[in-house]
């Protein structure tokens, strides 16, 4: 898809503070510096629309960008990092719940993964809930120019036996640096929000 509009909206912590109207969502779940602002990022041919850090953490609230006026990614604060206390992992779980459990307008969660690793077991749970709750899923595995081409389809075949990911779940092998997978996550992406 050729983005010819990209616009920061809301940095969103309740339900109250989502954009109105039915433009339909694609929200970005994964651990902690996986690479999940990035995506959008290269999704939306911006550097730094997204605020990326090689520290994880760095996105903390529910962050809403409008694309071509036409749908919205929303960047999800990451989970996994060792460095966080009780109360703010608490925090993390009921604002993820609140979003998943009563947005209308998510028409798939893009889970992103890193291709170079064995998925973690929050990537497992994260995979789970979705699947439990019946939220279309879009697996990304991403950081494909940190490990040779040779190693790709080994590595695509452990994420998805790991995450018990079905036949007809999407896998998409991406990279931010070279732009791989690009289209092809545009294409899953029209899909559901078609289906
Ligand atoms: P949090 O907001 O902390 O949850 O992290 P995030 O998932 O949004 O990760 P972010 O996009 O900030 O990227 C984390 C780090 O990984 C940054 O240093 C990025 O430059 C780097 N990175 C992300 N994607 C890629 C990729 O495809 N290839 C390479 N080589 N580096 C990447
Ligand atoms: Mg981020």
């Amino acid at each position: 898809m050729k983005v010819t509009q990209v616009e920061f909206v809301i940095s969103a912590v309740s339900p109250k503070q989502y954009p109105q109207g039915s433009l339909p969502e694609l929200a970005l779940a994964g651990r902690s510096n996986v690479g999940k602002s990035s995506f959008i990022n290269k999704m939306a041919n911006r550097k730094n629309l997204a605020r990326t850090s090689s520290k994880p953490g760095k996105t903390q609230t529910l962050n809403y960008y409008l694309i071509n006026k036409a749908l919205y990614f929303v960047d999800l604060p990451g989970y996994g990092y060792a460095k966080v206390s009780k109360a703010e992992k608490a925090k993390w779980g009921r604002m993820m719940e609140e979003y998943f459990q009563t947005r209308q307008q998510l028409k798939a969660v893009i889970h992103v993964v890193d291709i170079r690793h064995k998925p973690t077991k929050d990537d497992q749970e994260m995979f789970s809930y979705l699947k439990h709750y019946e939220i279309p899923v879009i697996v990304v595995a991403t950081k494909t120019d940190k490990i040779p081409r040779g190693k790709w389809q080994k590595h695509a075949k452990e994420i998805r036996v790991i995450l018990g990911m079905e036949k007809e779940d999407t896998l998409i092998l991406f990279s931010a640096e070279t732009g791989q997978g690009k289209e092809e996550a545009w294409t899953a992406i029209w899909k559901k929000i078609r289906d």
